[in-house]
């Protein structure tokens, strides 16, 4: 069966909501940003600094890659994975992908007080750096199957939302 990919921005709640999608439909869970982590060895911050954004991209389309194979799962994916055309086609092989979409105030709350995310860490003026990443992706985030928008949702409603879906329901049947 194919598996259910979450996508979108940062702090858009991804892994939790796609741990509660997993243990619900008694399916496998996968981060990729985990996977990631466990083969580096190191944290994707600490990655960033010691190697930068390019080579982690590559490790991040070979690591989608690989994944794209396995079947039955609910995968979440780092919030640049969609960035890729390539990794958008990987995962569609055997996926239906989920944007997860929050407005750049929601995201912010979220991520004002985080100190793993380093393209968050960076921005001079995070509010301002978020909306413009944000509306930079817009078009990535969009060839996505379909959004949820997670503003003012609970993550267990966000799990709600996915699976009235038509395409979730049709996978599921
Ligand atoms: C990134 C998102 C992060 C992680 C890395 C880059 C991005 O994952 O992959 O810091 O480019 O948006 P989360 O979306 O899970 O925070």
């Amino acid at each position: 069966m194919k598996n259910i990919v979450l996508t979108g921005f940062m702090g858009t709640g991804k892994t939790t909501v796609g741990q509660i999608l997993a243990e619900k439909l008694k399916r496998k869970f996968l981060d990729t940003d985990q996977i990631i982590e466990e083969k580096l060895g190191t944290s994707i911050k600490e990655f960033f600094k010691k190697a930068g954004e390019t080579k982690f991209r590559e490790i991040e389309a070979k690591t989608i890659a690989l994944i794209s194979n396995i079947e039955d799962a609910v995968i979440s994916c780092g919030g640049g994975v969609t960035v890729n055309p390539v990794n958008i086609e990987n995962l569609k092989k055997n996926g239906i992908i989920i944007n997860l979409f929050a407005s750049p105030e929601h995201i912010f709350k979220r991520l004002c007080k985080d100190n793993t995310r380093p393209l968050i860490k960076q921005m001079d003026n995070p509010l301002e750096g978020i909306k413009k990443l944000l509306s930079k992706r817009q078009k990535a985030y969009e060839n996505c199957d379909f959004t949820v928008n997670t503003d003012n949702l609970t993550s267990e409603q966000v799990v709600e939302n996915i699976l009235e879906n038509k395409l979730i329901k049709d996978i599921l049947k």
